[in-house]
């Protein structure tokens, strides 16, 4: 075994190697898989050294897209945050497991402090939440709890008779879908309302459909709202969706995994207004926060329903202190990652006051893509955003076939969604670490590819008549 001064040694040098090489490069053009598969060494009988592992890493480091760099506009992360990224080298050298207070010692206070700071942006002051591996599995926690609150029995005897349905808008994230099939409720049974064309669903909608099944036998089990679509960034009404909830008696999810974060700005917090009403909330520090990948958590007014609802007794495990700190009694894992020291070295860093000023210069960075797209008679913006992800389409010329040139001349990563039933390109504007200049050269390259391409079409519907003919 390397002594522990080895690797002492070899990790700063490592850490230099990585912040250096992507410093200096955009993004990493793009290679097939094929072509990688052959650089990537093999297992074998016989263990390496560390010096060759360090070496081996390095390659796989050169050849890793830069996800924090100038040019990465692809998902809805991005940037590196220095301070977060010592909480989590901290947690993963620390190599706790977050399920007690016997074993993740400060980690579990850390972990209850950052849930009900969290938990008070919302507006709730007694509240109870869960970390979990991202916010589809956030999702997933909040639809149990709709569950166990509308049919209570379910837990212990499954949905045998249960007729449930769950009500997102067709801009709803995919995680809502398949967690109806997780928690027994169906994939057939899930509803997806009608919105507006900047996203946001529909309340006249929601509520005819929810008569409708009722009249139909079903019994409505949860409500998703959607804090920030994840392709146009629409914020659904929170506020009449509650109201509905409230009459109707249906559990309201937030899904704000994309824009919960917006809550730390004076500025922005009202495009959620009305998210105290809901039952439980999905918030992913991982996106807009900057922390790295993966920081989720789930929130909820109701407290003590984690433990009666999620929690299972382990005599071998659960031994010391009492439930409150014992994470593991109320999570759907055993052992559990820290994802906690990480949000709260960055929270200690920027404070509430930073982060909003952080939100806001991204907001800012948004209006100056817009700026652009808007001076361009070549470019079509596709709504107006309401977070940080800017949709456009470059006039006459395939959005699919621009981003992938892009990627493939190593430019830029950018990926494309639909929008009322168009193919636009899907600019994410949420890495702190990016400035305007970035986007004016990101812009320069969008208008170089769209010269040398030929005429194409992105409306959905025909694209799909002419690939199927
Ligand atoms: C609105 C929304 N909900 C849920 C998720 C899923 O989050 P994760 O990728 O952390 O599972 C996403 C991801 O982009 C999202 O945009």
């Amino acid at each position: 075994m390397p002594s522990p001064e080895t690797f002492a040694d070899i990790a700063p040098d490592l850490i230099r190697f990585l912040v250096e090489t992507q410093g200096r490069t955009p993004i990493r053009p793009y290679q097939p898989p094929g072509d990688m598969e052959g650089d990537i060494p093999g297992l074998e009988e016989d263990g390496q050294d560390l010096d060759t592992i360090a070496a081996e890493l390095r390659d796989i480091i050169e050849h890793t897209p830069c996800t924090n760099g100038p040019a990465f506009f692809n998902q809805l992360f991005g940037g590196r945050d220095s301070a977060a990224a010592l909480g989590e080298i901290t947690a993963s050298l620390l190599n706790s497991s977050m399920y007690t207070y016997k074993v993740a010692g400060p980690h579990a206070l850390i972990e209850r402090r950052l849930i009900d700071h969290m938990g008070a942006k919302i507006g709730w002051n007694d509240c109870d939440g869960i970390f979990n591996p991202g916010g589809s599995l956030s999702n997933l926690v909040g639809a149990m709890l709709a569950r166990s609150s509308t049919f209570p029995q379910a837990r212990e005897e499954g949905m045998s008779g249960c007729r449930g349905t769950i009500y997102t808008s067709s801009e709803g994230h995919y995680s809502i879908v398949k967690n109806a099939s997780i928690v027994g409720v169906g994939r057939a049974n899930v509803r997806h309302i009608t919105t507006d064309r900047e996203g946001r669903m529909d309340p006249n909608a929601l509520l005819h459909q929810i008569e409708e099944d009722r009249r139909a036998g079903f019994t409505p089990m949860m409500i998703n709202a959607t804090a920030a679509t994840t392709v146009m960034g629409a914020f659904d009404p929170i506020e009449p969706l509650a109201d509905i909830a409230g009459y109707q008696n249906i559990w309201l999810h937030v899904d704000g995994a994309f824009g919960s974060s917006l809550l730390l700005s004076p500025k922005y917090r009202d495009r959620l207004t009305g998210i105290e009403k809901a039952d439980s909330v999905t918030w992913n520090a991982h996106k807009m926060m900057g922390v790295p990948m993966h920081c989720s958590v789930l929130i909820t007014r109701h407290k003590g329903m984690l433990r009666e609802h999620i929690g299972e007794g382990a005599d071998y495990l659960f031994q010391t202190e009492t439930d409150d700190v014992n994470f593991g009694t109320r999570s759907i894992q055993c052992g559990r990652r820290n994802d906690v020291l990480k949000l709260w070295a960055a929270w200690r860093f920027h404070g509430d006051r930073g982060y909003a000023a952080r939100i806001e210069r991204q907001m800012d960075l948004v209006r100056h893509c817009v700026q652009i797209i808007e001076d361009d008679p070549a470019m079509v913006l596709s709504t107006d955003p309401q977070s940080l992800t800017v949709c456009f389409e470059v006039a006459s010329r395939s959005s699919r076939a621009i981003c992938d040139e892009l990627d493939r001349r190593g430019l830029a990563k950018v990926g494309h969604g639909i929008v009322n039933g168009r193919r636009v390109i899907r600019l994410v504007c949420i890495n702190p670490n990016q400035t305007a200049a970035d986007f004016d050269t990101f812009f320069c390259h969008v208008r170089d590819i769209a010269a040398s391409l030929p005429d194409a079409d992105n409306d959905v519907e025909a694209v799909k008549v002419s690939l199927s003919v």
